[in-house]
């Protein structure tokens, strides 16, 4: 049984027990705050596959991924970073936000993502062949930028593609509860401020709000903050800095929960 908790949207557990028995890598698109890094984690569980995640940035290196030598009181040693751990003793190791990695980081995937499984290390001379439950999993927010336009074809072709978004209305209510303890009635109302807030068309709003936000919501009202005060330090004051933007979340909520003071 799986500890992680994690409430499907369609059939993305399939798809990605499909994607592991094959073999094959896994991207995972969607908005921030959507359940993306929970759905890996819970899928880990439920395969019984260590995860090893590593969030994405401008300075990770390729020895951040592949490992490095390392020095101790007995001279140097080798020490194998997340994706060498995974591809040599089996895991699934998943790079969050994988665009904001530099080319000269993510080039060192091609070779794992295509048909050849293998993970050469330049300063070991080693070339591994991935163990058979290795696998490769990446997500970004296509919102950004475009990941698939830097692919070599023959790398892009490999991959499984999943496009994550908002769970729905009902779903995502029963997230909240789950997540944050509030009772129906107050989760009802999270949604549907986060429906209403969705439908908003303004460019102000960088992002829409998340799930994520709505649970910190629900955490907030669940530890006896008013719901009002929940929700504009969680939701509202998170989606923007402009006054007439903040002013329309602000009324937007008041339509749904009394402001006391
Ligand atoms: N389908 C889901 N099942 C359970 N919790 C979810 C789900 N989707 C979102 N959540 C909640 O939203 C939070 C943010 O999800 P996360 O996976 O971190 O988002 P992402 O990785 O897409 O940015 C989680 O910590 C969890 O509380
Ligand atoms: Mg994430």
């Amino acid at each position: 049984m799986s500890n992680t908790y994690y409430l499907p949207q369609a059939n993305e557990v399939e798809l990605f027990e499909v994607a592991a028995s094959m073999n094959l890598p896994l991207l995972i698109k969607g908005p921030t705050g959507c359940g993306k890094t929970r759905f890996v984690e819970y899928m880990g569980d439920k395969l019984k596959r260590d995860v090893y995640t590593v969030v994405c940035h401008d300075d990770l290196s390729a020895a951040d991924l592949i490992g490095r030598h390392l020095i101790d009181e007995n001279g140097t040693y080798w020490q194998d970073g997340p994706l060498t751990k995974a591809v040599r003793n089996g895991g699934i190791c998943y790079l969050d936000e994988i665009i904001e990695a530099r080319k000269d980081t993510t080039v060192i995937l091609h070779s794992l993502a295509d048909y050849r499984r293998v993970l050469p290390i330049d300063r070991t001379g080693e070339m591994i062949q991935a163990h058979p439950d290795f696998m490769l999993v990446v997500s970004y927010n296509p919102g950004y930028q475009n990941l698939l336009k830097g692919m070599k074809p023959s790398t892009k072709q490999r991959f499984i593609s999943l496009s994550f978004d908002y769970p729905h209305a009902g779903v995502e209510k029963e997230i909240i509860i789950k997540e944050s303890g509030v009772n129906a009635d107050i989760a009802q109302r999270l949604t549907t401020i986060a429906d209403e807030i969705r439908q908003l068309d303004d460019n102000d709003i960088q992002e829409a709000v998340s799930t994520r936000l709505l649970v910190y919501a629900g955490k907030l009202i669940s530890k006896g903050f008013n719901p009002y005060d929940a929700c504009m330090h969680s939701i509202v004051e998170s989606l923007s800095d402009e006054r007439e933007v903040l002013e329309v979340l602000e009324r937007l909520v008041q339509l749904h929960f009394i402001q006391k003071n």
